[in-house]
């Protein structure tokens, strides 16, 4: 399409189109287009009936899905965040239940190759890390305004950094004489504190994980999207989540045992077989990718897909 440059590899193909279950003429949710790897291998398992919906946070990667399916009637393409996809259903026109949704979460390749975009510490750049350039703080905004304990507790939280507290006050030393303003800044600083390094880790990658994550919300997006996802799947409708770190696979696990679980019966009470029921339940374990396809995208190493299925 029009960046050929910025490629993006498509993590679990295969096998998240699988987990989809595609019928014919169904309805699914691609909440992550991204580059819409996944969004074309599910279309082409889809038949004339079928409807595919894509959202994306990122207006660029919306602008992409609109030239490149402007001529199919199936696709309906939505500007806005995955925790809203029930609008764009109904701005879609679709008032009925749907067969999926599918979650390919973090961050896709041409946002992390674009330096303007802010989202990697090794590309100078302004630090934006907005996926949603269109609205809300940018890192920088949040990072001059922020209080230290408030930085010290994102860093702690998001990116499990252990020098929290140390890189918090040396951000909020440096931006009293200068505000921060671009990515190699905050990544110097940071490796300037940062005293114990992990094997090949930039000391910088867990602050920006952690910044990343509340700029974007990107943990109570994805909270409040499986929380919804229950309302709007139609029975055996399949949800597949591929997540890449262990604050968002917990989320989905998490999610998933609960909606899967029987509440406790109560001993000697007779069960009610609706008693027992729950909304959803699992399908197969969690799977990572294999190791051919990690060689050939390291992005894939940290992986993790689960999918639910809903109950009827
Ligand atoms: C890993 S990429 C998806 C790649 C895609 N599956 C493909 O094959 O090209 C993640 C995409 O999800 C988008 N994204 C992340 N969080 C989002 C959210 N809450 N709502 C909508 N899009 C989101 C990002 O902007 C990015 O384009």
């Amino acid at each position: 399409m029009t960046d050929p440059v910025w490629k993006h590899d498509t993590v679990l193909l295969h096998e998240a189109v699988a987990a989809l279950n595609v019928q014919v003429s169904g309805i699914y949710v691609d909440g992550t287009y991204g580059r819409g790897g996944h969004s074309a291998l599910i279309l082409e398992h889809l038949g004339k009936n079928g409807r595919l919906i894509v959202t994306d946070k990122d207006p660029v990667a919306i602008e992409h899905a609109r030239q490149r399916y402007a001529d199919d009637p199936r696709v309906f393409v939505w500007h806005g965040s995955f925790r809203d996809f029930p609008e764009a259903l109904a701005a879609a026109g679709v008032a009925g239940l749907i067969q999926g949704v599918l979650l390919d979460l973090g961050v896709s390749s041409p946002q992390l190759d674009d330096a303007e975009r802010g989202f990697s510490f090794m590309r100078e750049g302004p630090l934006d890390m907005r996926m949603d350039i269109s609205r809300g703080e940018s890192a920088a905004d949040w990072l001059n305004r922020a209080t230290e304990t408030e930085m010290a507790d994102i860093l702690w939280r998001y990116g499990e950094e252990r020098f929290s507290r140390q890189i918090a006050r040396e951000i909020a030393r440096s931006r009293s004489q200068a505000p921060l303003q671009t990515t190699t800044q905050l990544a110097e600083l940071i490796a300037g504190v940062v005293r114990k390094r992990e094997p090949g880790k930039h000391p910088a990658t867990r602050s920006f994980q952690a910044i990343r994550i509340k700029v974007n919300q990107e943990l109570d997006d994805v909270e409040e999207c499986l929380r919804k996802s229950v309302d709007y799947l139609a029975p055996t409708g399949r949800l597949v989540v591929i997540s890449f770190h262990s604050l968002e696979d917990r989320i989905v696990k998490h999610f998933l045992r609960d909606v899967s679980t029987p509440p406790p019966i109560p001993k000697g009470l007779p069960v009610m077989l609706q008693a027992a029921q729950t909304p959803m339940r699992l399908i197969g374990k969690a799977i990572r990718p294999s190791g051919v396809e990690v060689e050939g995208n390291v992005r894939a190493r940290s992986a993790i897909m689960r999918v639910g299925e809903r109950m009827p």
